[in-house]
């Protein structure tokens, strides 16, 4: 495969990391309009689960319904907007009901029962459901789009569609989730996770486990991008000894046993395949400066369920790299917001960097949905 070079490339200029505008026009030309991973299936195991998706002022509730299908839908009563879920996960019952004046709905998004509106002349339940948001399941893991017209997630993120099933996603339960929060741009994560240029001097033991010129990216433009890396011990895992917390996963081959495979998804998930378990990074941009970084560690439910299972090497490992990475990031972001800073130059190991810009900028470049409300003017 031809490998694009980074050579002459830059990074963004530093308007990209303190501009509020920029930061607005961020959400509606990019995280409005993406496909974004909100979680699990395992997060919705009984009928009438939920959990909440949030994003800027958004905020979607992800639910399993009576049928067992899984829905997202506003979390707004189209009453007079009260926020119907308050509770970040949790069970509903047969129906959601609004903590303002009581209307009901069914977990399929229907007004079922709305007190004494019978006596407003005209008024039609069917017409106020509530309002859906576009979901898919890929491989158990559940994205949300919040554009009115989304694109198909195949066409989204392309290559994703039939790949990684060897590593059983869609049966996989979260040993553990750790929530970060840090004073930096979202993409300055994004940046830093694209590349292991800084893992010999932030990262020994990581370095140790996988040294850093043992990678090489399988997709290198587009909105999918990563690869596989080569693990020092190929009977082991990248955990704080070495070893594996658990048996490999059952449809890996030799290779893909003896490797870590590192993707990043456009704008903001990343997955490490490992062979024992899959870890899952979440950005969310909380404002221009600040991130929340979910974090969560994915095992085949037979490995939770052994006698002795303990998942704390792998837990451990990615603790301490993800503190030494936000450490990194937050003290490259103190830089990159001065008045005197100039976009630098990419080196060689930095390629995928300059490809996430390129995605970046495409996605800004576009024209922004229309907005379905017009301001009414008086
Ligand atoms: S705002 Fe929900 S019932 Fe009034
Ligand atoms: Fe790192």
């Amino acid at each position: 495969m031809k490998k694009r070079s980074s050579l002459g490339q830059h990074t963004l200029d530093r308007e990209y990391f303190v501009s509020n505008e920029v930061f607005q026009i961020e959400h509606e030309r990019i995280f409005f309009r993406s496909w974004l991973l909100a979680g699990h299936i395992s997060q919705l195991e009984k009928p009438g689960s939920y959990f909440l998706f949030e994003l800027e002022r958004e905020s979607v509730i992800v639910l399993r319904d009576r049928g067992g299908d899984i829905r997202a839908f506003h979390n707004h009563c189209r009453h007079r907007g009260s926020r119907l879920c308050r509770e970040a996960s949790g069970e509903l019952g047969a129906t959601i009901q609004c903590p303002y004046h009581a209307w009901t709905y069914g977990l399929d998004g229907a007004l079922r029962n709305v007190p004494t509106m019978s006596e407003v002349a005209g008024f039609d339940p069917a017409n106020y459901p509530l309002h859906a948001v576009a979901l898919t399941n890929w491989e158990g893991f559940l994205f949300v789009n919040l554009a009115n017209q989304p694109q198909p997630f195949a066409d989204a993120l392309p290559g994703l569609v039939g790949r990684f099933r060897e590593w059983q996603p869609s049966e996989l339960r979260a040993a553990d989730r750790k929530v970060y929060e840090v004073d930096a741009n979202w993409k300055m994560f994004f940046h830093n996770f694209s590349e292991c240029y800084h893992c010999p001097l932030a990262h020994p033991l990581l370095n140790k486990l996988a040294p850093f010129r043992n990678s090489e990216n399988d997709l290198d433009e587009g909105p999918v991008l990563g690869g596989p890396m080569w693990m020092t011990n190929r009977e082991g895992s990248m955990t704080l000894g070495g070893e594996r917390c658990a048996p490999p996963f059952v449809g890996l081959n030799d290779e893909q046993r003896g490797r870590v495979y590192y993707y990043t998804l456009f704008p903001g998930a990343f997955f490490s395949f490992h062979p024992d378990y899959v870890m899952v990074h979440r950005l969310q941009p909380l404002a221009i400066g600040r991130t929340r970084i979910v974090c969560e560690w994915y095992f085949h439910p037979d490995a939770i369920a052994a006698p002795g299972f303990d998942p704390q090497p792998a837990i451990a490992l990615w603790d301490l790299t993800n503190r030494q990475d936000w450490d990194l990031c937050l003290n490259a972001y103190r830089g990159v917001t001065s008045r005197a800073w100039q976009a630098g130059p990419y080196s060689e190991l930095e390629s995928q960097l300059a490809a996430f810009d390129r995605q970046y900028l495409r996605a800004m470049s576009e024209e922004p949905e229309p907005k379905n409300i017009p301001l009414r003017m008086v």
